[in-house]
């Protein structure tokens, strides 16, 4: 207001879901797009900016939110996802066979709320001090489950729409063993994986400018200087309309 340009309200989300757009090879539409921040996990089909078809959901925790929660429980600082990621590494995976939520379920829902309660009920029945070693065993067995579950579901995804792109969007998407899993499971299926850059994974104000800047190519008129727009907490992404 101050320096009197217009303004233009963005979706938090939609700045999530585009910000693989910034990187050096940017995906064309349509795409498939797995979203996996702090507050959602989402498959979405993307044709277009604004143009998302929500495919499936978490029906509890998000993925992030699973990170972050396991990795307290482990006596990890917030946030999580990193540091259970960097643990996971010297763990052994035969250890720990954790449940993954939903896995054969016939739609393309997600539940993460068992997994944590998993990752609980070792930590409970384990004596006093968990030793460094075995608490790497536990973040193994709850990444190599939750990383399961993405994986299998986005490769569903693909297969029932028939479309050949998979975009992964999120802080989520910076997790290691992810990338590594997703990449393989895709080139088995000649599918191609698009991540955003380290940097745009997480909340970042690039990403929210970009989604600005698309919609504002299709048409210029949106930015105003009416100052009083409001925020919608949990505005599914779908009702936002085409560019
Ligand atoms: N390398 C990693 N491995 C696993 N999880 C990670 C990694 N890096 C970040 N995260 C997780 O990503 C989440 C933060 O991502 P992001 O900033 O996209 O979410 P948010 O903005 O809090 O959520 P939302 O956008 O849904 O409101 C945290 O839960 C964090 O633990
Ligand atoms: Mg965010």
């Amino acid at each position: 207001m101050a320096l009197d340009k217009p303004v233009l309200g963005i979706h938090h989300l939609e700045g999530h879901l585009l910000s693989p757009l910034l990187a050096s090879k940017p995906p064309e539409f349509p795409f498939i797009a797995l979203l996996v921040s702090g507050g959602h996990t989402q498959l979405m089909r993307v044709d277009g900016v604004g143009r998302y078809q929500l495919l499936g959901e978490t029906l509890d925790d998000a993925a992030g939110e699973a990170f972050d929660k396991s990795a307290k429980l482990l006596g990890l600082t917030y946030p999580g996802g990193p540091a259970i990621s960097r643990l996971a590494e010297f763990g052994d995976p035969t250890a720990y066979k954790l449940p993954r939520p939903m896995l054969h379920s016939k739609d393309l829902n997600f539940s993460f709320s068992g997994l944590k309660t998993a990752v609980l009920t070792v930590v409970k029945n384990h004596p006093a001090n968990i030793c460094e070693q075995d608490k790497a065993n536990i973040a193994r067995g709850f990444v190599d489950a939750l990383v399961d579950v993405l994986v299998a579901k986005s490769m569903t995804a693909l297969k029932q729409s028939g479309l050949k792109r998979l975009v992964i969007a999120g802080g989520v998407g910076a997790n290691q063993q992810l990338r590594t899993a997703l990449n393989a499971a895709a080139a088995k299926r000649r599918y191609q994986v698009y991540y955003p850059e380290l940097e745009f994974c997480t909340d970042n104000g690039a990403m929210i400018a970009f989604a600005g800047a698309m919609r504002l190519k299709n048409n210029p008129a949106l930015a105003t200087r009416d100052y009083g727009f409001n925020v919608r907490p949990r505005w599914p992404l779908h009702e936002l309309g085409a560019a």
